[in-house]
């Protein structure tokens, strides 16, 4: 049995952080296990601009514990009306490394999202050519469309012809659901990738639905039926560079979560690599567990792999079944749950 496994330090390529005492609550959480994070843009008002988004980095550099090595990789949010010429001076500069497609209104904060992506297009094209990556939360907004059909939906309406029209452009389609999201992604060429979040590994939608709802375990999009957990399972472990670490950390207070109209999102930073570590134990795929987590994210995104490394070892680790967070509680992703592994150092 192994009890000790040593990686290159992984990263997180895809998480939310938002600002002010949030924000420095929960920086130190990601930055004690990855070495970058894809920070996303949805906070209020969003990050739309090269120069917010060199301001908000500012903001979490400040929030990163001294002696921590941790870098936040900022992302532009597309709307409407973003300027090309901003997002290709942004990512020149440095400041951007992907952008973030949120169709409006498909979740948190994205009120201001994008309306009809046949108005991306000159977007697209830029970023088609500069190599910036798309982020895209791949979901149907349209009213009539089941909760559980939007990103298979999405696929059909959307996606499939944004990667025929720009056959070149790195998309990474993130915090995948489906069976329908997996199979779609294996079927395009390298520049096509997916993030898994550890809870679509973990739970299905009876997590959240039997024995009472389960507010923490709510987040967009919604699990789904276990066919589909299993796929994401299959295709996480599989050992293929199309899948990637991507948490989808989204820290809500527990006062937001346990109401009428309960926020989305599971905030999974402080155990996150230990959750993901325990699907691939479960599935015997001990040896695929860096290159998803430290290795495979970095190749898409045509970035070094980390320089130092991270050492896990068996422990029962007891996990808190809420954390405080601004004078008030937030409940964890496994709270109150025995987890098997720790960081080591
Ligand atoms: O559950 C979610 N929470 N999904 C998202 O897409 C956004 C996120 C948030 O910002 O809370
Ligand atoms: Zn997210």
């Amino acid at each position: 049995m192994t009890n000790n496994l040593t990686i290159r330090r992984p990263d997180d390529w895809h998480l939310h952080f938002r600002d002010g005492d949030i924000m420095r609550g929960v920086v130190p959480y990601t930055a004690r296990q990855f070495g970058r994070a894809i920070v996303m843009p949805n906070l209020s008002p969003p990050v739309t601009t090269a120069a917010m988004a060199a301001d908000y980095r500012d903001r979490i550099m400040a929030a990163v514990p001294a002696g921590t090595d941790f870098t936040p990789l900022m992302t532009c949010y597309l709307t409407d009306t973003t300027d090309p010429d901003d997002l290709a001076r942004g990512a020149a500069d440095g400041v951007f490394t992907a952008a973030k497609l949120y169709p409006a209104n498909a979740t948190t904060n994205s009120a201001h999202g994008v309306s009809d992506v046949a108005k991306l297009a000159p977007v697209l094209e830029r970023m088609e050519a500069e190599g910036i990556v798309l982020c895209v939360h791949g979901e149907v907004t349209d009213a009539d469309i089941d909760v559980f059909d939007r990103e298979a939906e999405f696929i059909e309406r959307h996606l499939r012809g944004i990667i025929a029209d720009f056959p070149r452009l790195k998309v990474v389609f993130e915090h995948i659901t489906t069976a329908d999201a997996v199979d779609f992604v294996k079927s395009c060429g390298a520049n096509v990738a997916a993030t898994i979040t550890p809870q679509h590994l973990h739970i299905n939608r009876n997590a959240m639905l039997v024995g009472g709802m389960q507010p923490h375990n709510y987040c967009l999009p919604v699990a789904k039926r276990e066919t589909h957990r299993l796929a994401l399972r299959a295709a996480a472990v599989s050992g293929s560079p199309k899948f990637f670490l991507g948490t989808d950390s989204a820290p809500h207070l527990r006062s937001a979560k346990e109401t009428s109209c309960g926020c989305a999102g599971i905030f999974n930073a402080p155990y996150a690599l230990e959750s993901y570590l325990t699907v691939f134990e479960e599935e015997g795929a001990l040896d695929h567990f860096e290159g998803f987590a430290s290795l495979h994210g970095p190749a898409f995104y045509g970035l070094p792999v980390n320089a130092d490394s991270i050492t896990l070892e068996r422990a029962e680790v007891a996990v808190p079944e809420s954390f405080e967070l601004t004078g008030e509680e937030i409940v964890p992703w496994h709270g109150g749950q025995t987890i098997g592994w720790r960081i080591a150092s």
